[in-house]
């Protein structure tokens, strides 16, 4: 049986994929627009659209009623290192603009701010993982954690009339194998 926080860990291992394709491509000298554009595409409805949402709406304010501070602490550490994800994405999304209108040099700062929320969202993935979900498995009880669960599922469904967590993981899917050596089962790849 799958908790609430194990949900939300499910989330981190996707996410973590596609930070390994964006470690890929900015290995690379060249790269696809689409797959850059499919990235971004994929940070914004799912690692923040649905994955953030289910934090930031559910379960932070959830972890606040319990006593814990969204001004310090660690919710406040999440909800911050949430924002400086979005501005990372926002550089990606300005430069491929220009890398589309024709300015290669474009790219490098494509790739800075890729590597830049990588690296962020490696580190906030593991303070999750270590600290802040063994702190709300802790603060829950069994039925709160139970309806905490449902609650994501929902979400998980269709978030904001976008596309459903499984249509998400397909899009990493494909990406994952061009790049990382990953065998699609969706047949997308
Ligand atoms: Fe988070
Ligand atoms: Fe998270």
């Amino acid at each position: 049986m799958t908790t609430a926080t194990q949900n939300l860990e499910n989330d981190h291992v996707q996410i973590l994929r596609l930070i390994e394709v964006m470690e890929k491509i900015t290995g690379s000298a060249d790269t696809d627009v689409d797959h850059l554009e499919l990235v971004v595409k994929i940070i914004r409805e799912f690692a923040d659209g649905l994955h953030h949402a289910k934090e930031e709406k559910i379960l932070f304010p959830l972890m606040v009623q319990k006593g814990f501070s969204n001004e310090s602490g660690p919710v406040a550490v999440m909800l911050h290192d949430h924002e400086e994800g979005r501005n990372y994405v926002k550089g990606m999304a300005e430069h491929i603009s220009l890398l589309k209108q024709g300015q290669s040099s474009a790219l490098l700062s494509i790739y800075a701010n890729m590597l830049g929320y990588s690296d962020l969202l490696k580190n906030h993935i593991a303070k999750e993982n270590n600290v802040l979900f063994r702190m709300a498995d802790k603060a829950f009880t069994p039925a709160e954690q139970e309806s905490l669960l449902l609650d994501f599922a929902k979400v998980d469904l269709s978030a904001d009339n976008q596309g459903s967590k499984d249509e998400y993981i397909a899009l990493i899917d494909k990406l994952a194998s061009v790049y990382n050596g990953y065998k699609s089962k969706t047949g997308l790849g």
